[in-house]
This record gives structure tokens, C-alpha cells and sequence, in this order.
């Protein structure tokens, strides 16, 4: 049996598909790059906006063609969209299986399942907040295929927490990954262990809000801080990210410090302000104002010197005027980002933003705002790239480049900075998994270009 996973969406989805792949590969079954080779296909889907779904819906309706040619072939969609989907996806003609972020322990059985007896298999949890999924079952899933598939040579996600209680409103995360649970501290060291022993260099910790993360245990509280701290002195492991992060005052400090004293910890925080207005924030059930936001980033400037910011905004939510995008302009202009994700506002079924809110921004305006606040943010970029050039910066080499070759016959490889920027850079040998030094000759908004400097 051959197996294409392809996946969509955010790091949790990648981790989740490297989970799902390293068990079906264990199970026997061969793992393809293509779908035309596959006797199955999982698709990884992801609710956060609607565009995402009706790719994922186009995508199913090409595989429903497909199968009027090759009806044996099973399909299976996992993740975000399957929770939230549940049984109405399964009725698409497409569809074998459907199974929920919280199920994908059951992926080997579900997809023999559906090649034995050809039925509609449906697992998703019930009531995703009322009923966790199995924390246990997950935890030991994740344990036993702490895998770095699907990612550049030498580095790996590692989930610390999952789901989210914030409920912005906005949001469909909370409905489809249900309530946060943090992670025993002593299982997420054990698995950056394992994966030091295999090779791994660059460990990225997830979660949704990655700095609530919080275990109590005989009588101590072990927060974010607390497990950097361990991670660092995890040998082997040379540096260690984490994602993303929600502005709050709780833990920011001793997380920015522990980003000062941990070598190994890079200096990269991604902390979404989603908009610069106060009105707007507190419709989105955000909890912080706009100055309080950008108070958080000048203690983490005080904190980490050469800290590189990044956040995410969301342009045209319901209500927002030409004065709260101009606050929102201003505290892009403040905050200067390294870079920013700038997304336009789509209403999700169920969340509180859908439900009590009319999505009055015309499209229009959405697009025209996301043009703007994008062209302030690639001005302070460009600005931020420039200070690197004639520098030397350190990289962990991800692999080659969308254009491999140059006309030298080089190669052009592509890695990242401790602090997230992307550098292009031509060298003779793929140096994938390897720390490398780059001086840097150009830069542009989101990429540093140069060559390899002697050490
Ligand atoms: N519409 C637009 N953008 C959204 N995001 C989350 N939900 C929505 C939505 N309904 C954005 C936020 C978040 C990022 C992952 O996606 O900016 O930080
Ligand atoms: Fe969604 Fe807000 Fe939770 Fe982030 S913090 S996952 S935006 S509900």
C-alpha cells in the first residue's frame, strides 16, 4: 500500500502529518510523493480561514475524479477541518475517512479499515471541549514517533501544549483543538533527548500560545522558562525556537530572560497583535491594549538586545474603520516587526466573531488595507535587512533553493539565522542539517543573499 500525505496549514498540522507518516511507514506501509503513485491519500487540513477549507474542497473534488477511474483508492481527511466538518465531510464522494486532530493515534487502523472493508469510518471527538481527546493515548502517539519527518535535515517541532482557552473571537482554533493542556515536562525533555540522539539540532516547541504553557507538579509550577532551561542543557541540541506566543504580561519576563542567559535559545519571538485598535482588539476578545502590546515588546527589547519581532495582523475585521487601520498602520510602524503575516478577516462558523458580528468590511477594503499594511511592513524590512549587510551570520542550512543550480553550476542553498531571517547563499556541496557562516552581500525585505565566509 502506498500512502501521499499532503498537508495543509500551520506547524501543528506539519507535526501532526510527520506523527501520521512515521506510524503508517511503521505499519508497513510505503510512503509516496505523489499522489498519481498513492493508493491512498490523507489530506491535513486546516479551518483557520475559509480560503483554506476550499482549497481543501477543490483538492477533494479533483480526487473525486480521480476515483471514477481508480475507485480503490481510499481517501482520508485528518486535522482542523475533519473536527470541525465531522460527518458532513464524510458525506462528500470523495471522503473515506475522516478523522479529527484528536484521533490521529487511529490512523493506521482507520485507513486498513477503510481499504478492507471499503465503509465511511467517522473519528472526531464528540464534544471537543466537554471531552478532551485522549491526552494519554496522544502523548504516547507523540512519544513514539517523535519524528522529524517532513522537515529540513536536523530539526524538528516539538508540541509542549495543545489547544487554546482564549476564544478570540475570531478564532475556530479552540472549537477544533479543544481546551489547553500542557505537556508533562519530563516526557517533552525525554523527546528532545531522543531526537538529539538522532541527529536533530534545531528543536521549534509549539503551541498555540506557547508561553501559557504551565505543569504543576509536587508542589512546583514549570513554566515556558522552565523548559528552555531544559532543553538548553540537552546536548546535541544547538538551538531551540518556540511558537507562537500571546501578548500577556504572565511569564513574559522570565521567558525573555531565560531567551538572554540560554545560549541555545534563539532571540525570535512571534507575538501577534491582530490590530492596533483598542476597539477593535476588545471585539476580538483580545486581551490587551494596544499600548500594553507594545509596552510587552520594549521590555523584550530591554531584556534580549538584537531580539528579532514578528507578528501576525488581521485587516477588515467586522467594525473596523479607516481610524482603527491607521492605528493599526501606527503600531506596525512602532513595533518593527522582522516581518509580519497580514491576513484578511473570514468568518468562522461557530466562533463568536460569526455568530453576534456582521462581516461589514467589503471585500474591497480588506484587500486595499492588506496592500497597505503590508507595503509599511516591507519598508521597515527592507530597512531591518540592510543593517546585516557586510555582516557574518551563522545558519542552519535547510536545503537547496527554489533554483538549485546558477550558471557556475553552484548550488544555491537556502538556510535561516537564529533570529528567523531566510539567507540565500551559493555553495559547493548540499550542506543541508549544517551550521554554516554566510557574509552577507544584498539583502531584500525577507531574504539575506551572500557567501560562505571562512570561519
Ligand atoms: N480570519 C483571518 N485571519 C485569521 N487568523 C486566525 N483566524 C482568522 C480568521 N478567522 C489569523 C491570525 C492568527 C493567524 C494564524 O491566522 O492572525 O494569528
Ligand atoms: Fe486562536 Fe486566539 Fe487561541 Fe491564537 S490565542 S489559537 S488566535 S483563540
Amino acid at each position: 500500500m502506498r500512502i501521499f500525505v499532503q498537508t495543509y496549514g500551520c506547524q501543528m498540522n506539519k507535526l501532526d502529518s510527520a506523527l501520521v507518516t512515521a506510524a503508517l511507514k511503521e505499519a508497513g506501509f510505503e510512503i509516496v510523493d505523489n499522489e498519481k503513485e498513492a493508493d491512498a491519500v490523507l489530506i491535513n487540513t486546516c479551518s483557520v480561514r475559509e480560503h483554506a477549507e476550499q482549497r481543501v474542497l477543490s483538492h477533494l473534488g479533483n480526487l473525486k475524479h480521480i476515483k471514477e477511474s481508480k475507485p480503490e483508492l481510499v481517501v482520508g481527511v485528518i486535522g482542523c477541518m475533519a473536527q470541525r466538518m465531522g460527518g458532513e465531510l464524510l458525506k462528500h464522494p470523495a471522503v473515506d475517512i475522516v478523522c479529527g486532530p484528536g484521533q490521529i493515534t487511529q490512523i493506521v487502523e482507520l485507513v486498513k479499515n477503510a481499504v478492507e472493508t471499503k465503509l465511511k469510518t467517522l473519528a472526531v471527538s464528540e464534544n471537543i471541549r466537554k471531552s478532551p481527546a485522549d491526552e494519554k493515548c496522544l502523548d504516547d502517539f507523540e512519544s513514539q514517533y517523535d519524528s522529524d519527518e517532513e522537515q529540513p535535515p536536523g530539526q524538528a517541532y516539538v508540541r509542549v501544549m495543545r489547544g487554546c482557552n482564549n476564544f478570540c473571537s475570531y478564532c475556530i482554533v479552540p472549537y477544533v483543538r479543544g481546551p489547553e493542556v500542557s505537556r508533562e515536562p519530563k516526557v517533552i525533555i525525554e523527546q528532545i533527548k531522543r531526537l538529539a540522539d538522532d541527529g536533530v539540532k534545531q528543536i521549534t516547541l509549539l503551541g498555540q500560545t506557547v508561553n501559557s504553557y504551565e505543569y504543576k507538579e509536587g508542589g512546583k509550577t514549570y513554566s515556558l522558562a522552565d523548559i528552555l532551561e531544559m532543553a538548553n542543557a540537552v546536548s546535541g541540541i544547538e538551538w531551540i525556537k518556540f511558537v507562537t506566543n500571546y501578548p500577556a504580561e504572565k511569564y513574559f519576563e522570565q521567558i525573555c530572560e531565560a531567551m538572554r542567559d540560554l545560549p541555545k535559545v534563539c532571540r525570535y519571538l512571534h507575538i501577534p497583535a491582530q490590530s492596533g485598535s483598542d476597539k477593535i482588539l476588545a471585539a476580538m476578545n483580545r486581551k490587551y491594549t494596544a499600548e500594553q502590546y507594545l509596552e510587552l515588546l520594549e521590555k523584550a527589547r530591554a531584556i534580549v538586545p538584537g531580539i528579532a519581532v514578528a507578528g501576525d495582523f488581521i485587516v477588515g475585521f467586522p467594525g473596523e474603520t479607516d481610524e482603527d487601520f491607521r492605528q493599526t498602520v501606527e503600531l506596525a510602524k512602532k513595533a518593527r516587526y522582522r516581518n509580519c503575516f497580514v491576513f484578511k478577516y473570514s468568518p468562522r462558523p461557530g466562533t463568536a466573531g460569526e455568530r453576534k458580528l456582521k462581516d461589514d468590511v467589503p471585500a474591497e477594503v480588506k484587500r486595499q488595507r492588506n496592500i497597505e499594511l503590508l507595503a509599511v511592513q516591507e519598508k521597515i524590512s527592507n530597512e531591518l535587512s540592510k543593517e546585516f549587510l557586510e555582516k557574518i551570520v551563522t545558519v542552519l542550512v535547510e536545503g537547496h533553493s527554489k533554483k538549485p543550480h546558477l550558471d557556475g553550476g553552484n548550488l544555491q542553498l537556502v538556510g535561516r539565522t537564529d533570529t528567523d531571517w531566510i539567507v540565500v547563499f551559493e555553495g559547493v556541496e548540499n550542506l543541508a542539517g549544517e551550521f554554516v557562516k554566510v557574509k552577507i552581500a544584498r539583502s531584500s525585505p525577507l531574504t539575506l543573499f551572500g557567501s560562505l565566509a571562512a570561519d
